[in-house]
């Protein structure tokens, strides 16, 4: 009984600029687990940016259903602050197929938030109305707006205005990462504030921060009251996770931890997809930052990561990945258009 109550939680790939890009979302919804996915952010200034800028961001957008191989929707982000900009990019994006526009206002990154953008918005929240009203009504209802907030800037006192500004402004789901700005990415993730913000709005509100195993999940889910969550760094930690979420809200059943010829063996794809169009030293520092991800929660990610950083070469970073290549991991690949929900 309680597993059919659970069954509905949506799981979302979270977007993760320089990291999380179309190899990299395409290899994480391999296996049934994630309901959809957003891209790294397109950085918006005051001008309508051309289609190219669009496609590198979203090359998914030159395929008929605009998601991942295995048919994950594949949802498009803006940050910036200007809201007639935003309403011009969000037209762009729409007239080249996109599904849903998603608005970033959590971004930490001082460049960013120094050129008025990210989470420099959640000190106004009117702001945030109003780029949210301005790419609502410039998508005129034909695919939704959502958005992404942190709790606040330097502290959590205007969270629950921000989370009501992007409803007021025609949001059709709000992403919220449980911490503010200033507190970077260091933990704890305050769930209990996302059920706060949740009970003061309408639409549906997705947990976002610091998920990093099933129980985790359980934790996040129970404090903020959400239904949803969103997860990023813990999805490139353990490509598994997503799946083992799934497996067991559908079965009950708790799938021991993904073993390190697993996640190596994802490395070793990854590399191998991206040596087709990039030089091997780019791709070499690409696979450290995953394995680095990797780290977290794996002893034998951080053996692997202490022995292979310094080596410059990548066939032999990859020989030296100690790992059999992994054979069935028991869960099911995604099904194609696996979800057809207006925002999954
Ligand atoms: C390297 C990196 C890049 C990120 N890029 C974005 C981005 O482009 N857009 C966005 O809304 N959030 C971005 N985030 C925030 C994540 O989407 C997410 O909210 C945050 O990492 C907390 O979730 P997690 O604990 O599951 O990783 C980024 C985070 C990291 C670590």
């Amino acid at each position: 009984m309680v597993v059919n109550l659970l069954q509905n939680g949506r799981i979302g790939l979270a977007p993760m600029e320089g990291v999380i890009d179309a190899l990299t979302r395409d290899l994480l919804t391999r296996h049934a687990g994630f309901d959809w996915t957003v891209t790294e952010f397109v950085r918006v200034v005051d001008a309508r940016l051309p289609p190219r800028v669009f496609y590198k961001h979203c090359p998914e957008l030159a395929l008929p259903q605009v998601a991942t191989p295995s048919g994950i929707p594949v949802h498009l982000q803006l940050l910036g602050a200007d809201p007639a900009a935003l309403a011009a990019n969000a037209r762009q994006a729409l007239s080249l197929g996109a599904v849903s526009v998603d608005l970033n206002f959590g971004c930490p990154a001082k460049m960013v938030n120094r050129h008025d953008g990210g989470a420099s918005l959640l000190r106004q929240p009117d702001r945030v109305y109003q780029a949210v009203k301005a790419v609502h009504e410039a998508l005129d209802g034909e695919i939704p707006v959502t958005a992404k907030i942190r709790l606040g800037f330097a502290n959590r006192r205007l969270a629950v205005a921000c989370a009501q500004a992007t409803e007021a402004g025609g949001a059709a789901q709000l992403v919220v990462h449980a911490r503010t700005r200033d507190e970077g990415y260091r933990p704890p993730a305050h769930w209990e504030w996302i059920g706060k913000i949740r009970r003061h709005v309408s639409i549906p509100v997705v947990a976002n921060g610091d998920i990093w195993t099933l129980e985790d999940y359980w934790k996040a889910r129970t404090l903020s009251g959400c239904r949803d969550v969103m997860l990023g760094r813990s999805a490139l930690a353990d490509p598994w996770l997503a799946p083992r979420i799934r497996h067991w809200l559908q079965t009950g059943e708790r799938l021991p931890a993904s073993s390190w010829a697993m996640r190596a063996s994802v490395l070793k794809e990854y590399a191998a997809r991206q040596r087709q169009q990039l030089p091997d030293r780019v791709v070499v520092s690409l696979v450290k930052q995953w394995l680095a991800q990797m780290r977290q929660g794996s002893d034998e990610a951080y053996e692997n990561f202490q022995r292979v950083k310094r080596l410059t070469e990548l066939d032999p970073l990859l020989d030296s990945l100690v790992a059999e290549e992994a054979h069935g991991t028991g869960l099911a690949p995604s099904p194609q258009a696996h979800n057809t929900h207006s925002l999954a």
